[in-house]
């Protein structure tokens, strides 16, 4: 298959309603888009990124009004949330509809929404008439793209097109929100910060815990990472440790005297390093090093979600 990236929406459009796949842009990550209500459309994302069944999709939307029409209610405490951040990095587990396919949920009650901000994929929702299911745009495990170039590093030839809508701006996957009771439940941390989830609704449980059971979706320990092993911990004594090795280092504003680095931020601004995680680890991992370095960052902000994914992407050598 020939793969064309473009800025075409109605090309775009036209694909998705005939049953394909197209790569999305949006804030975060580039997603690898289906019509979620199209079990078949749905089916082909899993396989096209190798995906087992029991991780479930995102089902994404351009406005709240649509998003009711899929669930059966938002709970109040959730409103607020979505009122200010929707579009955003957040995603909002919501008791799902009939209309959505059990396929999308993995069979859970509840599927996850979220609304991108990109207008250019805003657009693309707009002109269709059913909403996209869309994991990031990577095979299964790897690290999620952040440019068209980086879907077609790995699409090429298996989707036919990629609409091209520039570097993502947050560059981390959305925050994923729901409740249990009357608690506010975080289950994976992302774009939106705590923060700025805290500022609005008060106390909220993380239970975003790095697990090896498939039974916990998506929370999977080794996920995000790259081919060669990625080793968290202070630089200058792992630089020591591994001194007969060939090194590549990802640092967040520190420079190091080693044969390949990626410095996140020169200025040392979190946000700029997590819109550069992914990338960063991508080109690291194209270098000829035997090994991928890089230190935990402050836990404010983004560095949270910066850092779940730096663990989750780390394997010992
Ligand atoms: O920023 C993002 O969220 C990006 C862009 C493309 O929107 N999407 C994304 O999708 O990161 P993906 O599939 O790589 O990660 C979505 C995760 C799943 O692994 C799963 O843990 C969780 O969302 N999820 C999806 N539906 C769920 C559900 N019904 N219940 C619990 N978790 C769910
Ligand atoms: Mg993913």
């Amino acid at each position: 298959m020939h793969t064309e990236i473009g800025h075409n929406i109605e090309e775009a459009a036209a694909l998705l309603r005939a049953g394909s796949l197209v790569a999305i842009p949006t804030e975060t990550v580039y997603g690898l888009a289906g019509n979620a209500l199209n079990e078949d459309a749905v089916l082909s994302i899993f396989k096209a990124k190798n995906r087992p069944f029991f991780d479930p999709l995102i089902v994404h939307t351009h406005s709240i009004d649509e998003i009711r029409k899929h669930v059966s209610e938002i709970p109040d405490r959730l409103l607020p949330l979505m009122e200010r951040y929707m579009p955003g990095p957040l995603t909002v587990l919501l008791r799902r509809k009939s209309v959505i396919p059990d396929i999308v949920t993995s069979g859970l009650e509840r599927a996850a929404f979220r609304i991108p901000d990109h207008e250019l994929t805003l657009s693309l929702l707009r002109s269709l008439d059913f909403p996209l299911a869309a994991p990031s745009a990577n095979p299964f495990g790897y690290i999620s793209p952040t440019s068209a170039a980086h879907v077609y590093a790995q699409m090429n030839g298996v989707i036919p097109y990629i609409l091209d809508g520039g570097d993502c701006r947050v560059g981390i996957e959305s925050t994923i929100v729901g409740v249990e009771g009357d608690a506010i439940i975080v289950y994976r941390l992302g774009g939106l910060s705590l923060e700025q989830i805290q500022s609005l609704v008060g106390e909220v449980r993380v239970v975003s815990e790095s697990s090896s059971d498939p039974s916990a979706p998506g929370m999977l320990t080794s996920h995000y990472a790259p081919r060669k092993p990625l080793i968290i911990g202070d630089i200058k004594e792992l630089i020591h440790t591994y001194r007969d090795k060939k090194i590549a280092v990802i640092s967040f504003s520190e420079r190091y005297d080693v044969p390949h680095q990626y410095i996140l931020s020169p200025s040392g601004d979190i946000d700029e390093a997590a819109k550069k995680l992914f990338a960063a680890m991508r080109e690291m991992d194209a270098t000829d090093a035997d090994l991928i370095i890089a230190k935990s960052l402050p836990e404010g902000g983004l560095g949270r979600a910066v850092n779940d994914r730096l663990k989750r992407a780390s394997h010992p050598l």
